[in-house]
């Protein structure tokens, strides 16, 4: 069917809107204008196609589902905290791989493998791919939202099952082009899914992100190879442009945690990302009041505060920034030292301290600051533990191994605010708790700063 110049000239609108939205989402300044670009674009070129003169049939269906799915993601998006938000992303991801998938499936039992070669080889790309993506992102869903282990799960033999599970779907996807039939549809789809499943289950802790940035990319792939099915040019664009940015990211990502992206998806299989994990014996380490705090920070000539995961969870942003200005006031130099994996997802530490009114110019990057460490009398670690981890240095058994890391064990004096001996996401010791430079202030990070500006205000 012929689209409209109406429609077509809309859809190029649209495309820029798309582009535009990625533009935006480079600069925090512009984020939140990105994605409305972004929303805006997506229900435009929802809209058209009702009024493109498409047959229709089942009409009330497809509003009720439009309605529910945007009522579900409404919700969830609105109460999703912020620490949690690369599960929703991983399982929207996840939906919108498994809808092209769906979609794929459909459409090829429709035409009873009458169609082009062409049209069969994207059909088979899209089911494959969006079947992997939605069953792998539903596993970094359980891993980040700790349903199950965040560490590598290596099933016995998992290297063989996967790679004869790999092979399966590629030999039911040429068996589809011989013999177009339903239940070859449906084993290729079981196959893929599967795959999904172990291709995900070993990679682990740190690396999470990583594949979900991939599994992303996968989607966006998946939606392209779809646009293709239904004739729809503006999926392939979105879909195109979720594809290269997903890839970027996952690149990106794989650089900032300082190895190649081969060894974070399959090191488990090669057990190079499974040991070093926390031992659980006790070891005597040096803790500290708030008043000692205080004091540590109040006299020292310069300061480094480095935000983590659990600065986020207390919801700590303001109260350290009132430490620092408090510090500044003193005439102490003060920065923050921001890891570009802090957190939970990129960027994480940027925005809660945005949201905090810290000005741009103190937050420093990591090869900015690195070498400023040696120089620094106290760093302040406030709910941060994988990205000041020196195992990431020196044991290669660690999942974190090869990460650069913010180098705090070079300063003078390190204090940690946690609330207890716990190791963070990647799940292994810190030896860094434990060394006689450091001092640790048990207990939540916005409750032991609250203490320490406390007393500071009284010196
Ligand atoms: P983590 O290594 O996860 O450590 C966070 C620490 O915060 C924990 O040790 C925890 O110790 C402490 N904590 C939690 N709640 C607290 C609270 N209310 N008050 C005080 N402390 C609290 O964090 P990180 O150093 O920021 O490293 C991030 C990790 O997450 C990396 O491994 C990274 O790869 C991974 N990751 C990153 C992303 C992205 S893209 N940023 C996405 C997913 C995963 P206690 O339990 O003892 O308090």
């Amino acid at each position: 069917m012929n689209t409209p110049t109406w429609a077509q000239l809309v859809n190029l609108a649209v495309a820029v809107l798309f582009i535009l939205s990625l533009k935006g989402l480079s600069s925090p300044k512009t984020a939140r204008l990105g994605t409305g670009l972004g929303a805006l674009g997506a229900l435009i070129a929802t809209v058209v196609l009702f009024f493109t003169g498409i047959e229709l049939n089942n009409f009330a269906l497809i509003i009720g589902a439009i309605l529910a799915g945007s009522l579900v993601g409404w919700f969830s998006a609105r109460r999703v905290k912020m620490t949690a938000m690369p599960q929703l992303v991983a399982l929207f991801n996840g939906v919108g791989g498994g809808a092209a998938g769906l979609v794929a499936v459909v459409e090829y039992l429709h035409l009873g493998g009458e169609g082009s070669a062409l049209f069969s080889l994207f059909t088979v790309v899209t089911i494959i791919i969006g079947s992997v993506a939605f069953s792998g992102s539903i596993v970094t869903y359980l891993k980040l939202q700790e349903i199950m282990t965040t560490r590598p799960v290596v099933l016995p033999a998992g290297k063989w099952i996967t790679i004869l599970v790999a092979l399966g779907t590629i030999a039911s996807a040429v068996w589809l082009f011989v013999d177009p039939q339903m239940w070859v549809v449906l084993l290729l789809s079981v196959l893929a899914l599967a795959f999904g499943v172990l291709f995900v289950l070993p990679v682990g802790g740190a690396d999470v992100p990583i594949v979900i940035s991939l599994l992303n990319a996968c989607t966006g792939l998946a939606v392209a190879a779809s646009g293709y099915v239904l004739d729809n040019v503006l999926l392939l664009i979105a879909g195109t442009l979720v594809g290269a940015s997903g890839t970027l990211l996952t690149s990106l990502m794989a650089k900032a945690m300082g190895r190649p992206l081969t060894s974070t998806l399959f090191g488990a299989f090669s057990g190079t990302t499974q040991g070093g994990s926390a031992t659980g014996e006790e070891r005597p380490v040096r803790s500290g009041g708030p008043g000692d705090i205080a004091i540590m920070l109040g006299y020292a000539n310069k300061v480094i505060l480095v935000p983590g995961y659990g600065l986020a969870v207390a919801q700590a942003q303001s109260t350290l920034r009132e430490l620092a200005d408090l510090l500044t006031a003193r005439g102490i130099e003060v920065d923050y030292a921001i890891h570009p994996v802090a957190g939970r997802m990129p960027g994480h530490m940027n925005v809660l301290l945005a949201e905090a009114s810290v000005p741009y110019e103190q937050l420093k990057e990591m090869e900015e600051i690195n070498p400023e460490f040696s120089s620094t009398d106290v760093v302040l670690v406030v709910g941060a533990n994988d990205v000041v981890n020196p195992a990431a240095r020196t044991d290669k058994s660690a999942p974190i191994y090869g990460m650069p890391i913010l180098d705090v064990d070079q300063a003078q004096q390190v204090v940690f605010l946690k609330r207890s001996m716990r190791p963070g996401f990647a799940g292994i010791e810190n030896e860094l708790l434990y060394d006689p430079k450091t001092t640790m202030l048990f207990g939540d990070a916005k409750d032991s700063l609250t203490k320490v500006v406390s007393s500071l205000k009284t010196m």
